[in-house]
């Protein structure tokens, strides 16, 4: 094993090498790796995380399992994180067309992700690593990292946290993961996203302290203190740009834009996504995040017309007719081909 590249709260993440390449291997901490309960949910992340396949996601080579250790081999990312980039490349807002670069292929990701029926829960600009590996030119391909919060749908093997157990991270964590639900949806993701990108074009946060007692941070999650609007703090941000991000920091998780893939084709940052990726990907992001996009545009307001929060449910609305269509399309199809069957 190699030197130590990362740390966080339960893991140490060295340089190593698998079949004479360099990998990155996350080794939960020996005092964690005794809990059953910590090894249960690292394996199953681990498992989630095996199963999707997009080029701004870490993908996992190996589950190193061994009595009293347990890790994952994962790509080796070289390039900083999206905050060291904010932090010390690009300090203060960021113009219009880097964002995008920064951001696009990384939301594509999450769209990805909610394709599976997964929420990330804990999207954040540490987590996002800036790929400069294969020559790529700055500011790199976004990656996203750290599955440990990974929640599956219901019914999975991955059962979701226990009501009331606060997970994720001040000022990303949408207000019902803040209040401990114990099930979140796809919209806590875009929360997350929306202020990374609040962040992004504002060149700070909207906070300076992130202590959950503090009047700042709990005046953001009971809405006695909102987000600003972003074009208050971002003037050189599109009107329409700005609408999508401030609905998608909505206290209401319905009044934000369903999933990522909405949220892309909202931001109208779909082709900048799709262009950053292999043909091969180019077919998996057709099948999974166009549709959404589509609902999107579909049920985008007229310019000047209504509240964001108005747009945000016509989209959920939109949403919803089309998985009943859907339905009962199957139903009419299954019909005929049992009649088609003499059945
Ligand atoms: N695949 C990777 N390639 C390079 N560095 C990585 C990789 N995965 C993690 N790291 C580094 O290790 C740190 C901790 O990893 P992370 O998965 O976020 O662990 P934690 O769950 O403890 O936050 C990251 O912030 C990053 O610096
Ligand atoms: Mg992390």
């Amino acid at each position: 094993m190699g030197p130590l590249i990362g740390e966080g709260g339960m893991a140490r993440v060295m340089r190593g090498s698998l079949n004479g390449s360099p990998v990155a291997v996350k080794l939960l901490s020996s005092q964690f790796a005794a809990r059953p309960s910590v090894r249960r949910r690292f394996l199953l992340s681990a498992s989630v995380m095996s199963r999707l396949d997009h080029p701004s996601i870490v993908q996992v080579h190996q589950v190193i399992v061994q009595p009293g250790h347990l890790g994952v081999v994962l790509d080796l990312v070289l390039g900083p994180s999206l905050e060291t980039v904010l932090r010390q490349e690009r300090p203060g807002p960021v113009e219009v067309h880097v964002a995008e670069r920064l951001m696009a292929p990384m939301i594509s990701a999450v769209a990805h992700i909610h394709s599976k029926k997964l929420v990330h829960r804990d999207l954040k600009p540490e987590n996002v690593l800036m790929s400069r590996g294969n020559g790529e030119p700055w500011p790199g391909r976004p990656r996203i990292i750290d599955f440990d919060l990974v929640q599956a749908p219901e019914g999975s093997t991955l059962v979701p946290t226990k009501a009331g157990m606060r997970m994720g991270t001040i000022p990303y964590m949408a207000p019902e993961q803040f209040g401990g639900a114990a099930t979140v949806m796809p919209a806590t993701d875009v929360y997350a996203l929306c202020m990374m990108l609040w962040q992004v074009f504002a060149g700070r946060l909207p906070i300076r302290t992130f202590d959950p007692r503090s009047a700042e941070v709990t005046g953001i999650y009971n809405g006695s203190r909102p987000v600003p609007p972003l074009l208050s703090v971002a003037p050189h941000v599109p009107r329409a740009l700005a609408r999508v991000i401030d609905a998608g920091l909505s206290l209401d998780p319905d009044g934000r834009p369903l999933d990522a893939g909405v949220l892309l084709g909202l931001l109208g940052w779909v082709e900048a996504a799709q262009s950053t990726l292999a043909p091969t990907s180019q077919k998996t992001f057709v099948a999974t995040v166009l549709p959404g996009v589509f609902e999107a545009r579909r049920a985008l307001p007229a310019p000047n017309d209504g509240s964001s929060d108005s747009q945000a449910l016509r989209i959920r609305q939109t949403a919803r007719t089309c998985t009943v269509l859907g339905g009962l399309l199957l139903a009419i199809g299954a019909l005929l081909v049992f009649i088609g069957l003499g059945i």
